[in-house]
């Protein structure tokens, strides 16, 4: 199967976005993160947005994003860590879970990358979410990495995945 876009999912804050620039990057491909595209084009925050439009409204935002991209090839597509909770995907996606331990999270994301993130405001609601998604993510994806490492020390093993598989 020949694929028409990357496309990286996971949990919040488990390194989507710089796997994400560093993979289209070795690969020749576009990058694009949905969060950034809705900020762009609603002209706030996803805080902001949360706050003022509400959850409900942002997952319909997160929908119509990933919708529009996957009408396009060749990217490499960051999304947000509800998309494959809320949202469908084209399956002709190479899906890859970017799979980090939640206290691996937890180290690594400082304070004003939490504060980005309403859903992470209280941390043992945060593990909880991460609980019950990780099935969900792991159900959807054409390819699992571990993430736990710094992401030199696996981008090899996705670029030699898709490289071997022939996939893109
Ligand atoms: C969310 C993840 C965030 C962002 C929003 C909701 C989620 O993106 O879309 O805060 O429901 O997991 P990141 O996964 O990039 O943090």
């Amino acid at each position: 199967m020949i694929y028409d876009n990357i496309v990286l999912i996971g949990f919040m804050g488990s390194g989507k976005t710089s796997v994400g620039r560093v993979l289209a990057k070795k690969l020749f491909k576009d990058f694009v993160d949905v969060d950034s595209v809705i900020e762009e084009e609603q002209g706030s925050s996803i805080s902001e947005i949360f706050e003022t439009k509400g959850e409900e409204y942002f997952r319909g935002l997160e929908q119509k994003c990933i919708n529009e991209l996957t009408q396009k090839k060749g990217q490499v597509i960051a999304t947000g860590g509800g998309v494959p909770i809320y949202s469908s995907i084209s399956d002709k996606s190479l899906i890859i879970y970017i799979d980090a331990d939640f206290d691996v999270i937890v180290d690594r994301l400082s304070v004003r990358e939490r504060m980005k993130r309403p859903l992470f405001d209280d941390e043992e609601k945060a593990r909880d979410m991460y609980n019950a998604r990780i099935d969900r993510y792991k159900e959807l994806a054409t390819f699992s990495v571990d993430a736990n490492q710094t992401i030199p020390t696996f981008i090899h093993v996705i670029v030699d995945y898709i490289l071997d598989k022939r996939v893109l």
